[in-house]
């Protein structure tokens, strides 16, 4: 068979956080696609990194067994390994880059290591069996998940330019915090998001901030939802549980608006034609919403990813380490796990 015609099965592994995750690709074409959630740290309100590895460590077997096998593939079938190198929790992370690699060479097969954010940026890239568009480089995009909030200018897998970022806390921390201030479980966001949609996001205004450019700022929302909560309680105990639809709903709203104010700014200074939201914040109901809206009035078309691709998984890996190995990218031996790593590296 002709060696550029042949096609390319990838297995990918991604263990940055708390979810344990493997997939398999023929080409661009997802196979497989396994997560295992690691429910332990619900009750601490937060992610363990101490357990978070001792967890992968017990899951990482299981879980590339599953993939392989949902894809109908065998070892020996696999050309590529893709695996997570950063950013994340720098023990997580070492779990799944030491498995990759052992299995690379186990197979002696080439690996290679992405970058989690970029992952999560080609996700939007992901072909399954649903007829979906892709976005046209260049495009403006949003990353917002756990750990990030940055608005980014994507001219090709590649070439990724970051015009702005938060300055504190990512907008999912935002979610997650407020929903813990309130004695939610972790994560937060999702939670949040189904009380808000019976909720009157009117009712309770909070501060919009002031910060130039590109940039987030979400701590003195943060605060202001801290103290907004102390002050209610006080008067009445049962506050929270008397107005949580219309609590949720307003916090979202102001979210969800100081998001789309900035990407509606990018959206209109650069000349593209796609905008798109990726990463845990963008399965959010109201802010695909406030995107649809946006994209409406500035004539430019709206892309995110399906649900199961928003949030950490391993499948954006896959795609990334295809499309990467299509540019003649690969990793050697010596690549390590790297918990700071930024778009650059
Ligand atoms: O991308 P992700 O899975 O992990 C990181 O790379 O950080 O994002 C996780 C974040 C959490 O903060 C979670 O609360 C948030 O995504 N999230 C949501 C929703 N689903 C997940 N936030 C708001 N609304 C949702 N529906
Ligand atoms: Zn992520």
């Amino acid at each position: 068979m002709n060696k550029l015609t042949e096609d390319i099965y990838t297995l990918a592994i991604e263990s940055s956080c708390d979810d344990t995750a493997a997939a398999v690709f023929c080409n661009n074409k997802i196979l497989a696609n396994v997560v295992a959630n690691q429910d332990i740290h619900a009750q601490y309100g937060g992610v363990v990194p101490e357990l978070a590895s001792r967890e992968h460590q017990k899951n990482i077997l299981p879980v590339v067994h599953e993939a392989i096998e949902k894809a109908n593939i065998e070892r020996k079938d696999i050309h590529l390994i893709a695996y997570t190198k950063g950013p994340g929790l720098l023990g997580s992370l070492l779990v799944g880059t030491s498995f990759a690699k052992s299995m690379a060479l186990a197979l002696q097969v080439p690996s290679i290591g992405v970058n989690h954010m970029r992952g999560h940026i080609l996700s939007l890239f992901i072909k399954d069996d649903d007829e979906r568009d892709t976005p046209t480089y260049p495009f403006i995009c949003m990353t917002v998940s756990g750990g990030h909030t940055q608005i980014l200018l994507v001219s090709s897998p590649l070439d990724i330019k970051i015009l702005g970022e938060t300055r504190d806390d990512a907008a999912g921390e935002a979610f997650d915090k407020a929903a813990k201030v309130m004695g939610l479980p972790y994560p937060g966001g999702p939670i949040i998001d189904k009380y808000a949609k019976s909720g009157d996001p009117q009712r309770f205004p909070f501060p919009h901030p002031n910060i130039p450019n590109y940039d987030f700022s979400f701590s003195g929302l943060k605060t202001a939802f801290l103290y907004f909560i102390r002050d209610e309680v006080k008067f009445n105990a049962n506050f929270i549980e008397e107005n949580i639809e219309d609590i949720c709903a307003s916090y979202q709203q102001k979210i969800v608006d100081i998001l789309i104010a900035k990407l509606r700014r990018a959206a209109k200074e650069y000349d593209v034609e796609c905008v798109a939201i990726v990463g845990g914040v963008s399965a959010n109901s109201g802010l695909r919403k406030s995107l649809h809206t946006m994209c409406e009035k500035l004539r430019k078309k709206p892309f995110y990813a399906p649900l199961e691709y928003c949030t950490d998984n391993a499948a954006m890996i896959g795609i990334t380490g295809y499309l990467l190995h299509q540019e003649g990218v690969t990793s050697d031996m010596s690549t390590t796990a790297s918990a700071r790593l930024t778009l650059d590296d």
